[in-house]
């Protein structure tokens, strides 16, 4: 397909909206406030942030570059760079697909789970109290008709293109989430207990440094910004040529890394507000009830306990999740769609309906078995395969792709980086530290 009739962001803060709207999500609002719960406080927040500045943000301007030389979709883009080994380029760019696809399969159950804590507050504030607690009890039905209403709703953007439904949506919806957010973060404040949270979170307990901690908080850095699966690089496909991708990049790692920080703010506080008011969250030998009890029983117990009032910041708080996690889904589900729409000239609506249908029904495999299924298809695909795909793409920058067309694709949004002190780190960096880190890190246990 001709670069000329391929979708674009229209605008700079389109794209820095649609890219932080993929990597603020989930991750950022429940993974990163459960894993900082679970692994030492501020002890995990310091190996996280390390992990974010010297690994991830180094792989985003990385994908970033390589998706927009490409002008293609992640496979289009290998076989251009690879130019003469396409079975290479088409087997990672499968794989990548295939990762992008099983985390959307788990996360939108989650948020599913998510939409219907979102709707109960308004179905009890109208008095449909028995559907509302239909909408918040574990049931195979409930959880099938809550993985498809979200299903749906990632379907249906992603179905609209990139300029009229993902640009356009993540435009509006971002910014309503981070007003949320700051109404919430104040009035927790308010509450008994909150400070004991604050200093869980900020002061770091540095005996849970453990190898299993640093490779958890590789993959999370990996999961908040979206890499290793195809999404940047998808995403940096449709940034306009004059945009300056080093720069661009520390926009959205800043933006990601800052609304993480901030739900930790609001969810460690939350929790001990919780236990203040008689909720139990930690099992006697100190560990957290289980990863979900923090945002399905925990936030919802300490919601009740504020009456009325409480039930609108359910509904807000639950609203701001569902929309995180929709801007994140749209950008998962883009990558096989974009494949499908590329290499296979299939119709776009037509490739998002069967392949947003095929997750769904792999996502309603997983509500069967939620016990098993969820963590299982989290770890593969987070913690193991994004950072092992990451440092393929380091090696595909480092390695096969010649420098100086590196060079020549950053130079468009920056004629000068050549003189400057990132064009004297960074490829160098890409090439052997990044690889060489993340299987380090794996390592780890063996050492
Ligand atoms: N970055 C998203 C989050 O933090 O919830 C998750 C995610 C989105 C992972 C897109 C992978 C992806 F391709």
């Amino acid at each position: 397909m001709a670069s000329s009739s391929r979708g674009q962001f229209t605008t700079r803060l389109g794209f820095i909206l649609a890219a932080a709207g993929s990597a603020v999500g989930l991750g950022n609002i429940w993974g990163f406030p459960t894993n900082t719960a679970e692994n030492g406080g501020g002890a995990f927040l310091l190996i996280y942030l390390a992990m974010v500045v010297l690994i991830a943000f180094p792989m985003l301007v990385a994908e970033l570059t390589i998706g927009r030389y490409g002008q293609s979709n992640p496979i289009g883009t290998l076989k251009k760079i690879w130019n003469g080994k396409p079975v290479i380029a088409i087997i990672l760019g499968v794989i990548a697909m295939i990762a992008a696809s099983l985390i959307l399969s788990f996360y939108s159950v989650l948020a599913g789970w998510l939409a219907g804590h979102a709707i109960a507050p308004v179905l009890e504030l109208v008095s449909l109290d028995s559907a509302a607690k239909w909408l918040v009890t574990e049931t195979l039905a409930r959880n099938m008709f809550l993985t498809a209403l979200f299903s749906l709703m990632t379907i249906y953007v992603v179905q609209r293109g990139v300029a009229d439904g993902i640009e356009k949506w993540s435009t509006r919806l971002m910014p309503v989430l981070f007003i949320l957010f700051f109404v919430m973060i104040a009035y927790i404040f308010t509450q008994d207990g909150a400070v004991k949270g604050l200093k869980m979170y900020l002061i770091p307990d540095f005996s849970h440094i453990s190898p299993k901690l640093i490779i958890d908080a590789m993959g999370q850095a990996f999961f908040s910004l979206s890499l290793g699966v195809g999404t940047m690089m998808v995403y940096g496909s449709y940034l306009k040529k004059d945009a300056n991708i080093p720069k661009t990049a520390g926009q959205v790692a800043a933006i990601d890394t800052g609304v993480a920080l901030t739900a930790g703010l609001l969810i460690l506080p939350a929790m001990t507000v919780a236990q203040h008011n008689g909720v139990q969250i930690f099992n006697d030998s100190g560990e957290l009830l289980s990863s979900g009890a923090l945002v399905f029983s925990v936030l919802p117990n300490m919601f009740e306990t504020m009456g009325t009032a409480g039930l609108f910041l359910a509904a807000m708080f639950f609203v701001l999740m569902v929309i995180a996690a929709l801007t994140s889904s749209i950008s998962m589900l883009e990558v096989p769609v974009s494949c499908a729409q590329e290499e296979l000239n299939s119709d776009r609506s037509i490739a998002t309906w069967v392949i947003g249908g095929a997750i769904m029904l792999l996502s309603f495999v997983i509500c069967a078995n939620t016990g098993t299924l969820i963590d299982l298809v989290a770890l593969v695909s987070t913690v193991y395969m994004q950072p092992l795909l990451g440092a393929a793409w380091a090696i595909v920058l480092g390695w096969v792709w010649h420098r100086n067309g590196v060079l020549k694709e950053l130079q468009q949004g920056n004629p000068e980086i050549e003189n400057g002190l990132f064009w004297k780190i960074w490829p160098w960096y890409v090439r052997f530290v990044c690889p060489i880190a993340i299987f380090a890190i794996f390592a780890l246990p063996f050492v």
